[in-house]
């Protein structure tokens, strides 16, 4: 008998092909519903691989049902949805497809930044909705992002990747990170700083961290608090990182300029959420790698990484407990 996998949302067949020869493949025949909780509980009994999306809590309860797993192969880099701590002391393997989405999430991150400073989404409404009738010097004037100085916290690959971009348009950069990223600090000019300073002197604080225990409300009031009035904070890393009811008051009571969000503490963010109510705040359905080559590219990697492991290899994307690369 083939071994059993299943995969939480319908895939492109060209992705799945290779799979089907030497397993028995069941996948969840929607695109844009997730797998019910129940339907995944039974068929978490029989399977040896899994693969799953962001979508999906694999929780220790969902494990604890799958006595024949050794995979779980996440389509995204954020592995917060699994519980890794579990899945490993099981002797399940769990991997997730970093690299393939960095340039693609820097450049929605970027773009992210731009739309925010300059509202765009609140000038495309104001021509649309027939409120342009002539142009006036302060009309829907923004920041400026050229010569600004970005802060970003988390400096690791998308991190790395978004500095770039942000020297091309002349900014100065400054980050925070756990660790001192001393070869980038050379290369690119960024100057390391405590998170407190941090916040204090940039103009644009864009979040990319993992969410972990210790990354989790790593933004709150006392945070915020810290920021110029004329920051924009953006987040395109994991909603949970920053505290959302904090972030709504630094906002309303205008402590801070703007915010851009592709990410939120709970997805989808219902459509009645106060931050939705905000003119200075810029929402995207998270986005970040939605490219067509990068989606194709998570979900051939997520699929290697299911087959090495499947086959007794280490797989390439291997998630080792305790680090969160
Ligand atoms: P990465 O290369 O692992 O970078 C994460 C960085 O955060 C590393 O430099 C790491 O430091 C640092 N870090 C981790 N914990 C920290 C802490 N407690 N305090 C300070 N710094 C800490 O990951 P990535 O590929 O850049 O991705 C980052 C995150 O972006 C992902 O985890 C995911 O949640 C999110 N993401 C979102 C989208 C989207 O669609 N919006 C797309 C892709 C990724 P070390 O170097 O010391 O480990
Ligand atoms: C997307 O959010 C990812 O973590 O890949």
């Amino acid at each position: 008998m083939k071994p059993r996998i299943y995969i939480t949302r319908k895939l492109p067949e060209q992705i799945i092909d290779g799979l089907c020869k030497n397993y028995d493949v069941r996948m969840w025949n929607q695109e844009d519903i997730p797998v019910p909780r129940e339907v995944l509980e039974e068929e978490m009994k029989e399977v040896e691989g899994l693969l799953c999306l962001l979508t999906e809590q694999i929780d220790e309860s969902l494990i604890d049902k799958a006595a024949n797993l050794k995979i779980i192969a996440n389509m995204a880099v954020g592995h917060n949805n699994i519980d890794v701590i579990s899945a490993t002391k099981r002797g399940i393997m769990v991997t997730n497809t970093p690299g393939v989405l960095t340039e693609t999430t820097a450049d929605l991150t970027f773009g992210l930044l731009l739309a925010t400073a300059r509202r765009l989404m609140e000038a495309e409404d104001y021509l649309k909705s027939g409120k342009w009738e002539t142009w006036s010097p302060m009309q829907l004037t923004g920041q400026d992002v050229y010569g600004a100085t970005m802060g970003i916290i988390g400096l690791g690959r998308i991190g790395e990747a978004l500095a770039k971009r942000a020297k091309g348009f002349d900014m100065n950069l400054v980050y925070f990170n756990r660790s001192r990223k001393y070869e980038q600090e050379k290369e690119l000019g960024i100057e390391y700083q405590p998170l407190e300073k941090l916040l204090q002197i940039s103009d644009f604080v864009c979040v990319m961290l993992p969410l972990t225990p210790e990354t989790a409300y790593m933004i709150g009031k006392e945070q915020l608090e810290l920021m110029k009035e004329s920051a924009v904070l953006i987040n395109t890393a994991r909603g949970g990182i920053i505290d959302e009811k904090a972030l709504y008051k630094a906002l309303k009571n205008r402590e801070i300029w703007a915010a851009g969000l592709d990410v939120f503490e709970e997805e989808p963010i219902p459509v009645d959420h106060p931050l939705l109510t905000l003119p200075n705040v810029v929402t995207l359905p998270h986005i970040g790698s939605a490219s067509i080559a990068t989606r194709l590219k998570m979900a051939t990697l997520a699929v290697q990484n299911l087959m090495e492991g499947l086959a007794g290899d280490t797989p390439r994307n291997l998630v080792v407990v305790n680090k969160s690369k």
